[in-house]
């Protein structure tokens, strides 16, 4: 069995294949396990912080949610307005502090690179829930969980990535899970919001098929799943930009009736206008369930990293 006891969960790229696999069959029993009763107290007297230096819905509540279905505590800031942070403290320094509250923390951060700094700052285990436009590991995880679940397997699947693929954090995570389970990947955006050189080489190397175009049904006729995301409008520096970008890219009944099969439909959230509200009620429309898999996913990590798996 993986042993992922006392690490930091950092990047998509740190886990083995045989990890996931692990991670994703605690996920499964916990599920289980859950629709008996309400929780299995495997952290009883443990604590987990959370410090959410952007905005979040999932993701923190999620985590919470998992925490407390498995017996432990949860301290968070609030708000940064109402923290020590609105005096000017550091990001190294605030999470010193809450590291001797707490036994883990789950930081989410705007800065690329924060989780890392965090993790080497102090000695209890650092959860990255997002740094920026540069990594989202546990929402990676959550998608491959979901992806299993709806497909029924992670091999030879073929996945289409749409949107905001320069500055999605989840993107860049989920391609180097997909990549460990050989995925043919169809990476669909604007020129402008193409995926990072670095990460495509870096898929071209280890023998993974990427394409990239704006041929969007093109793309998800070929595809089982259809990966939307969100154009990542805090991350522009001219807004003038997003304007002109945002829409690019929209998914609605009208488009799914071009498709030659059905199509399994993901999405982290919040999703803004890319998918219409009238696909809510389309069979693939996996969104909602792939939500509710983060509590089953963020339980399996956190009770694994303290070695109750
Ligand atoms: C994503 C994020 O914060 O990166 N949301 C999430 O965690 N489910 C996606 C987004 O904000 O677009």
């Amino acid at each position: 069995m993986a042993c992922l006891k006392g690490k930091d969960i950092l990047h998509g790229n740190q886990f083995t294949r045989k990890e996931i696999e692990a991670i994703l069959k605690v996920a499964s029993e916990f599920e289980k396990e859950l629709k008996k009763k309400d929780t299995l107290p495997l952290l009883k007297g443990k604590i987990l912080a959370t410090l959410f230096f952007e905005p979040s819905t999932r993701t923190r509540l999620s985590f919470e949610t998992a925490m407390q279905r498995l017996g432990g505590g949860v301290i968070g800031m609030g708000s940064v307005e109402s923290s020590s942070v609105a005096k000017g403290e550091t990001l190294l320094d605030t999470v010193r502090t809450v590291a001797q509250y707490a036994d883990v923390i789950v930081l989410r951060h705007p800065r690329l690179g924060s989780a890392k700094e965090a993790a080497d700052a102090v000695p209890i285990p650092i959860i990255n829930a997002g740094d920026g436009a540069g990594q989202h590991p546990t929402q990676a995880l959550l998608d491959m969980y979901t992806i299993q679940k709806e497909i029924g397997s992670l091999k030879n699947l073929t996945v289409s990535l749409v949107g905001d693929l320069k500055y999605g954090r989840t993107v860049h995570a989920l391609v180097e899970l997909l990549s460990l389970f050989k995925a043919k990947i169809y990476m669909v955006s604007p020129a402008l919001l193409r995926m990072p050189t670095e990460i495509t080489t870096g898929l071209k190397e280890n023998g993974i098929e990427v394409i990239e175009t704006e041929d969007m049904v093109e793309a998800a006729n070929a595809s089982s799943i259809l990966y939307m995301t969100r154009i990542q409008k805090e991350r522009f520096a001219d807004l003038s930009e997003y304007e002109r970008l945002k829409g690019s890219f929209v998914l609605n009944r009208a488009f799914l009736n071009k498709l030659k099969r059905k199509v399994t439909i993901l999405h982290p959230l919040p999703r803004v206008d890319e998918i219409d509200p009238e696909v809510d009620t389309y069979p693939g429309a996996a969104y909602f369930r792939q939500m509710r898999n983060g509590i089953f996913v963020r339980m399996a990590l956190l009770a694994m990293i303290f070695g109750k798996r």
